[in-house]
């Protein structure tokens, strides 16, 4: 019999890459979504259901009808900055959708979960890399709301063994390598679709924030994953899960950062565009350097990201390419090399 999964925002970038690897891997997934900052055409192997996260009632009647073996729960806002200039979203979604899933799976008896939470939990390490035991101070909503998701999923478990795997990814980067899926945010704030814009004309620079942090270059460090490494995390996840394995947290992450200045020479040796830059001030709260210490992932799941950041830099040009145009170097901020 084939199992079915409820994933939730499986109509955006992260999740519509785990669907495509769960109907690979034999697998139903089933999307549960509603489509704000997702795409319709990213729901291409299995059926989508539209609707809100924060819809107990509706979750219910899904689970109910469905009977998976096991949620995703992808469907979130992950802005930022949007988080600090409206908060009552982030709790709103983030923090009241993941009770009101946890609440609809209690109460039809769905016990396994795998969670998409993020390295914002941790705030500005005081030590690197960051291993899953690191102080978590969040110090933006965002953080705050998935860290805060976390909790609510371990006092589930402990008082009704609903057993969850977090994830917390670094930087997702990449695309699936069919072009099928990939990255597409109306509201792109992730650096390496921004930069291939400028290659593709579609900006006129990049902005990079900080050139005088205590780095190698001064431009700031994070931890590039590729989605697709991510997307099988998630199914080792859902193994451990089904082989009645134990609620955990983990770091998904290289363990190795990047710095801006790094990815934009990553840009340039891929497009043969050379990448206009604009430096400017450090944003307030930004920490210098985050990555990740993988090994738990590595001890508990048996993964380890397979892919560096030049293959998802090249993954992530063809699908831009095919998505937002040709016009390579054209126009803007990036000119033949
Ligand atoms: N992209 C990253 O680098 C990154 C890093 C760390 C954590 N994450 C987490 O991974 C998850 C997926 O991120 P992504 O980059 O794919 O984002 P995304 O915006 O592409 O996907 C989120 C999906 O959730 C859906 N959604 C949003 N609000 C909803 C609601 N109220 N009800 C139902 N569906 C709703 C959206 O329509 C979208 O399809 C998020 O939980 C995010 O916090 C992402």
């Amino acid at each position: 019999m084939t199992l079915k999964i409820l994933v939730t925002g499986g109509a955006g970038y992260i999740g519509s890459h785990c669907c495509k690897l769960l109907a690979k891997q034999g697998y139903a997934p089933i999307v549960y979504d509603n489509l704000s900052t997702g795409h319709r055409g990213f729901v291409q192997w299995g059926k989508l259901v539209e609707g809100d996260i924060r819809d107990k009632a509706r979750l219910e009647a899904v689970l109910a009808a469905e009977q998976p073996v096991a949620v995703m729960h992808f469907a979130a806002l992950a802005l930022v900055g949007e988080s600090v200039c409206h908060p009552e979203r982030y709790w709103s979604v983030n923090g009241a959708g993941t009770y009101a899933l946890l609440e609809a799976m209690r109460k039809t008896d769905c016990n396994n979960l795998i969670f998409s939470s993020t390295c914002a939990i941790y705030g500005k390490p005081d030590k690197l890399p960051i291993d899953e035991g690191a102080p978590k101070v969040p110090i933006n909503p965002y953080g705050a709301s998935k860290l805060t998701a976390e909790m609510m999923m371990e006092s589930f478990d402990r008082a009704h063994g609903l057993r969850s795997v977090r994830l917390r990814y670094f930087n997702a980067a990449g695309a699936d390598p069919d072009c099928d899926v990939g990255e597409d945010h109306e509201s792109e704030t992730h650096l390496i679709p921004l930069i291939l814009d400028v290659a593709l004309g579609r900006r006129p620079e990049i902005s990079v924030f900080g050139n005088d942090y205590p780095t190698p270059d001064g431009t700031a460090i994070r931890d590039y994953v590729h989605v697709l490494d991510i997307a099988e995390a998630h199914i080792a996840a859902l193994d451990h899960l089904i082989a009645g394995g134990e609620t955990i947290a983990l770091n998904l992450g290289t363990g190795r950062g990047a710095s801006v200045s790094e990815v934009v020479a990553a840009v340039e040796s891929v497009t043969g565009c050379l990448i206009n830059k604009v430096h400017v001030p450090r944003r307030p709260g930004d920490p210098h350097e985050l990555w990740a210490d993988p090994m738990l992932a590595e001890e508990k799941l048996k993964w380890r990201a397979q892919k560096p950041l030049e293959i998802a830099v090249e993954d992530a040009w063809r699908w831009h390419q095919m998505r937002f145009g040709k016009e390579v170097c054209k126009e803007g901020g990036g000119r033949r090399m």
